[in-house]
């Protein structure tokens, strides 16, 4: 596993739309591991492969249960995500982003949704997700549309000390 960088704005990687996986052979394995490892690394709660200036639909997540501190991790990697289902009901939430560093802001998302996509093996998955880890989901998949989260508030500013965001 290696560690990989993590781009940030302005970069024009980070604008584009990604491309479908439609390999899933070592090499992908590799980017999925070393996605992992960067993420952890960060720290950050999610991470999508334009992040990593890899044009591809792939994101990883890892995020444990908003209302148990001492719940597990759990870790996602999904293969060209999609929403399938999403609440009507919309939340407002603060988010941060390893790829806009030094900024917060308020974002409004759908408060549940689900995800189908592929595994790291390629084999179809689907996800029910709510709350924070909705967020982070939908905060993944709009990396891969090239869309970053100041594009969706003008509620943005530098967070203060004692402001804990996690970072996707
Ligand atoms: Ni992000």
């Amino acid at each position: 596993m290696a560690l990989r960088e993590i781009i940030t704005l302005p970069d024009p990687i980070l604008r584009r739309k990604a491309r479908k996986v439609t390999n899933f052979d070592g090499d992908f394995q590799q980017l999925v591991n070393d996605m992992i490892e960067t993420m952890r690394d960060a720290p950050g709660v999610g991470l999508a492969a334009p992040q990593i200036a890899v044009s591809e639909r792939l994101i990883v997540v890892e995020y444990g249960n908003e209302e148990d501190e001492n719940a597990p991790l759990k870790l996602f990697v999904v293969a060209n995500p999609q929403i399938t289902t999403a609440s009507e009901e919309m939340v407002e939430g603060i988010e941060g982003c390893l790829s806009v560093p030094g900024l917060v802001g308020e974002v409004e998302r759908h408060h549940s949704i689900t995800v189908k996509g592929l595994n790291r093996y390629g084999k179809p998955t689907r996800i029910k997700a709510e709350g924070w880890l909705a967020r982070i989901f939908q905060h993944e998949m709009d990396h891969l549309d090239g869309i970053l989260y100041p594009d969706r508030t003008d509620k943005v500013w530098k967070p203060g000390p004692d402001e804990e965001i996690p970072l996707d």
